[in-house]
Formats: structure tokens, sequence, C-alpha cells
């Protein structure tokens, strides 16, 4: 399988810190130290997931020398649709234009970009002719309690987008680094689920007319037991697929993780033996935009000129579930 484009989106309205300790009982100094973030994008009032999705959406199909009517498949990783139904990759397909196309949301969290390419990878094991369009797209913003200063510091809203194809297009303009060959993925998960949810709204606790909007319709975390988790299963996880693949981190000019938490980066680098210099990190900006983080940091690694032809990039996430995984791109 093979990533012919990228594209990605952040929404305009950037927050920094300052402002949001103008309301909360934090600062500048305590985020920027526990998280390394600095700003996060939010998304505009009138702005909903599928927006930002089409955004991403436009710009990878453009990059993969595509049309709208080239694509076969639209997976949309997200946990903040814009809707329980219908699926934001529906509302997706029509924004593109897309005529005809199996479209379906993938709810994984944070590791919803890496279980798309896996679900990818099977998709074009039955139809090798598909054109597949994943999506990481979130606006967590509107699922996080403002009140909650242990959680809403760390998300943004964005979304990156990649069109996989399971043989390049001969259409493909010489010289760029696309197509990129995905070596390997892997994903998996088990077990967390009440340490990282938001369960308000949903069939267990459904809104009826009335109710009060408390704290359990927003996202809820126990901080230390997900960092500790995330850590282990992200360097365990890289490991065996590196391992599975006849590979080493020697081999690696990049590692593209998510984009959680500036610690959790360094803890899972140091875990793997991976100089700190091989991560790109854009964190700092865009805070934790979750399915849409490594897709963000991928369109920008790619923007940017970091990733140049023949590098080897790991990538590898964790998030609520718990769900992780690892894939090995060779461009
Ligand atoms: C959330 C996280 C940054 C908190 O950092 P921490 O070092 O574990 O901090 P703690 O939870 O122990 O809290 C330490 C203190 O800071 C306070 N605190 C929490 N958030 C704060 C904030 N935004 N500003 C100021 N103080 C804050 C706590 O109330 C606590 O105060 P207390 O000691 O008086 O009780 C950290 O646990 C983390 O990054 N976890 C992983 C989160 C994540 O990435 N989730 C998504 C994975 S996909």
């Amino acid at each position: 399988m093979h990533i012919q484009g990228i594209g990605y989106y952040a929404p305009e309205r950037i927050v920094d810190n300052d402002a949001l300790s103008a309301d909360l009982d934090t600062s500048d100094a305590w985020i920027r130290s526990r998280t390394g973030i600095r700003t996060r994008r939010l998304a505009a009032d009138n702005q909903a997931c599928s927006d930002l999705a089409a955004e991403a959406g436009k710009m990878a199909i453009i990059s993969a020398g595509c049309t709208p009517e080239n694509i076969t498949h639209i997976i949309v990783g997200t946990v903040s649709g814009d809707a329980a139904f219908p699926a934001t990759a529906c509302l997706l397909q029509s924004k593109l234009k897309i005529p005809t196309a199996m479209a379906f949301d993938l709810g994984a969290a944070c590791s919803g970009f890496l279980f798309g390419m896996q679900v990818a990878q099977g998709i074009m094991a039955a139809e090798p002719e598909a054109t597949i369009l994943l999506v990481g797209a979130e606006t967590l913003s509107r699922r996080v309690n403002w009140q909650d200063r242990s959680t809403c510091v760390l998300f943004g809203d964005g979304a990156g987008a990649v069109v996989l194809k399971a043989s390049p297009d001969a259409c493909m303009p010489p010289g760029g680094i696309f197509p990129a060959l995905v070596e390997g993925v892997i994903c998996e998960g088990g077990g967390g689920g009440e340490l990282l949810c938001c369960y308000g709204g949903g069939t267990r606790y459904p809104y009826r007319h009335g109710d009060i909007i408390g704290p359990e319709y927003f996202l809820h975390m126990n901080g230390q037991e997900v960092f500790k988790h995330a850590v282990r299963a992200m360097s365990d996880i890289s490991s065996r697929l590196l391992k599975r693949l006849g590979r080493s981190v020697e081999d690696l000019d990049l590692v593209v993780p998510h984009q959680a938490n500036l610690r959790i980066v360094k803890a899972v680098l140091e875990r793997l033996q991976v100089p700190e210099g091989k991560a790109f990190l854009n964190l700092d900006r865009y805070g934790n935009t979750s399915a849409a983080s490594i897709p963000m940091a991928l369109a920008e690694a790619h923007i940017q000129g970091v990733i140049r032809p023949g590098f080897r990039v790991l990538l590898t996430t964790f998030g609520a579930g718990f769900t992780w995984g690892a894939a090995l791109v060779k461009y």
C-alpha cells in the first residue's frame, strides 16, 4: 500500500496558554513544563469536524494528482464527529463531491489514523483498485470541559488526510517524495476504557430534554495512568513492528509520534533508544489533536522538507480505548 498524497488543515483561531489562564487556575509555565504545549487551534463556531476534514481531504486529493471521482472509499478516524449519524465520512463525501464511495467513521480515538491505515490494507487486499481517502479529523474542543484545567489545556482541533493506493499511479509527477510505501502497520488495544472516556450523550448516559449538562458530558481522563500506558504501549508496539519487518532503530530517519505530550514522546524515544532529534514535533503549536495528530505532523514534515526521498519514518500512537499502533513508511 502506498501513500500517494497528503493534506492537513488547522483552524485559524490560535489560543495560547496565557489566554487559557485568564479563565482557569493555570499558567503558561505549568502547561509548557508538563506538556510542551504553547498554543492550540480551535474550530470557529460555524465549523464542525467535517469542515476541517474537507479542507485536509481537498489538499490530499490535489497532492495525490487525483480528482474526487477517483476516490472509492472514505475512512474518517474521529471521536468528535458532526453527529451520532450520519457518519462524518458521509458528510465529507458530500462536501468533496465524491460521487460514489464506501464512507464510514472509525472510532479509535487518537489511534484512528493508524487503525484506518490497517483497515485500508484489508480493503485493498479485497479490492486492489481502491483509492482510499483516509482522514483523521477532530473537534475535541467541543468535547472537553473548559472548567477542568487538567484536561482542557491539552487538546486542539484539526485534520490531516492521505490518499492511499495499492500500487502507485503511473501519472504521479516524478521528483517528489510520493508515492511512499507503507512497509507495515500493526494496531491493537485492550483495557483502560474508564481511564480516558466521554460518556455523556451516548446511550449509556443519554441526554433527556431538560437535563443539566454536567461534567459527565465531557472528556474525563486519569492523566498519570494514561501517561504510563501510553509510554509502554507506543514503545513496545514500535519495537515489535521493527522486529517483524527485520528492521532496527538504526534504520529510522524520522519518528512522527502521536503529538500528545512532549514528556510522553521523550520517554518513548528513550525506551526505543532513538535520539530525540529524530522526532518531528508540532505539539507545541497544535496540542493533542487526537486522530488528526499524526497526519497533520506528517503533512507538515513533508511541506517543511524534513522528509526527504529515501527516508524511513516510524509512526506510533496511543489513545482512548485503550488503542495503540505503529506503522513504518518508506519514502
Ligand atoms: C495531564 C498531565 C499533563 C498532568 O501532569 P502531572 O504531572 O501528571 O500532574 P498531576 O495530574 O499529578 O497534577 C499535579 C498538580 O497539578 C495540578 N494541575 C493539573 N492541571 C493543571 C493545570 N492545567 N495548571 C495548573 N495545575 C494543574 C493538579 O491539580 C495537581 O495539583 P495538586 O498537586 O495540588 O493536586 C499528565 O498526566 C499527562 O500528560 N498525562 C497524559 C495525558 C495525555 O496525553 N492524554 C492523551 C493521550 S492520547
